[in-house]
């Protein structure tokens, strides 16, 4: 059977302002590479040649960013989206790329750890019309939610105030051509969209056989800051180390754990304590980079301590005169010393950051 792929990669990412306002949430990088890329390879190495992505029909910045889709075997057809009206309606628009085929459909800001092969091979086996894989989270009120009887799911609530479990719906779905009559068949929700969940209950109630299975590693839903933190930390944990061409680490520096340093990077007078990843180009100098923190390309630390935070590329880190930790810092950033007396802080932000200062 013919499997395809359906990534949405639309939306605003409100949540994730001010990185946001300049930059589409599925290419923000984790561990340096956008979370796109996640997607499309987990579709890639469960065999999958056809990948669509809808995006916002507005912008033009994921194809400019992942291409035709021939680096990873495949190919890959833009679906352009007029208005975020759903995932409802994401699927709804994708049905002539689809067709008759059978698919995998998998929100661009989630992540799962190994891969979605044993989905597919889920699916097939039982049959089902439909296949949800079901995450166990401490907040299912932010998610779809499965009410779960004598091992059948009867019923799914979207984002409900009294979830039925303790279980969220993970963005990745898997479907047969029938999910095109559920789609067609609900109308917007309380907040103006054609929601997932309620196609799902449309299956249910239609007779329709929902097959699901527990995602037993980690999955993250990367919606808030929080969780693109986390999401980083979970990757750099399971990256293996490595150190790319041209990388120059001087006698004086001490780089230990899980570490990747990338194309040309240089470590002077610094400690790096893995998970950690640094970026090509990046400089690290007599500073301390410590676990689960990613710096972007071309970035500068000196005279600085960062920990658990991503860092994007080209950012300056000089004199920072305090640990910078938890912290997720967008493209060309610059957090210097302020000069000359008295001792200030200066800031100088855009619209919708957060700073917090000790
Ligand atoms: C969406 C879906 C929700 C699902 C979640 C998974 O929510 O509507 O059912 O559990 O993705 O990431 P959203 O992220 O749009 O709030």
């Amino acid at each position: 059977m013919n499997f395809k792929a359906l990534i949405a990669s639309g939306g605003r990412g409100t949540r994730l302002r001010p990185i946001t306002h300049t930059q589409n949430k599925h290419l923000i990088p984790i561990a340096n590479k956008p979370i796109l890329h996640y997607a499309i390879e987990a579709a890639a190495s469960a065999g999958i040649k056809e990948i669509g992505i809808v995006i916002n029909a507005d912008s033009d910045e994921v194809p400019k960013a992942i291409g035709d889709g021939r680096r990873w075997g495949t190919k890959i057809t833009y679906i352009p989206q007029d208005s975020p009206s759903g995932l409802a309606h994401v699927v709804r628009i994708a049905e002539p790329f689809i067709g008759k085929d059978n698919f995998i459909f998998y929100l661009g800001d989630n992540m799962v750890v190994g891969g979605v092969k044993k989905y597919l091979d889920e699916f097939q086996r039982s049959g089902a019309n439909c296949f949800l894989a079901l995450a166990k989270v401490k907040d299912p009120e932010r998610f779809g939610v499965p009410e779960i009887r004598n091992g059948e799911i009867v019923r799914v609530e979207e984002k409900p105030r009294e979830p039925k479990s303790n279980y969220a719906v993970a963005g990745i779905y898997i479907y047969d051509h029938h999910i095109f009559e559920a789609v067609n068949g609900i109308v917007p929700s309380g907040r103006g969209e054609l929601e997932i969940s309620d196609a799902h209950q449309y299956l249910i109630d239609h007779g329709y056989k929902i097959g699901f299975s527990e995602i037993t590693g980690w999955w993250k839903d990367t919606g808030k800051p929080l969780d693109l933190l986390e999401a980083n930390r979970l990757i750099l944990e399971n990256t293996d180390p490595h150190i790319e061409d041209g990388v120059e680490i001087d006698p004086h520096s001490d780089v230990a754990g899980r570490v990747v340093l990338q194309r040309g990077c240089r470590i002077i007078g610094s400690k790096v304590r893995g998970p950690a990843i640094i970026g090509e180009g990046a400089v690290i100098v007599n500073s301390y980079i410590g676990p689960f923190t990613s710096i972007g390309a071309g970035t500068n630390v000196s005279n600085s301590e960062v920990e658990y935070s991503i860092v994007l590329r080209g950012c300056r880190i000089i004199d920072a005169g305090m640990r910078i930790e938890g912290s997720l810092l967008g493209n060309d950033v610059e957090i210097v010393r302020a000069d000359g007396k008295p001792r200030v802080q200066r800031f100088m932000i855009g619209d919708q950051s957060r700073v917090e200062v000790a």
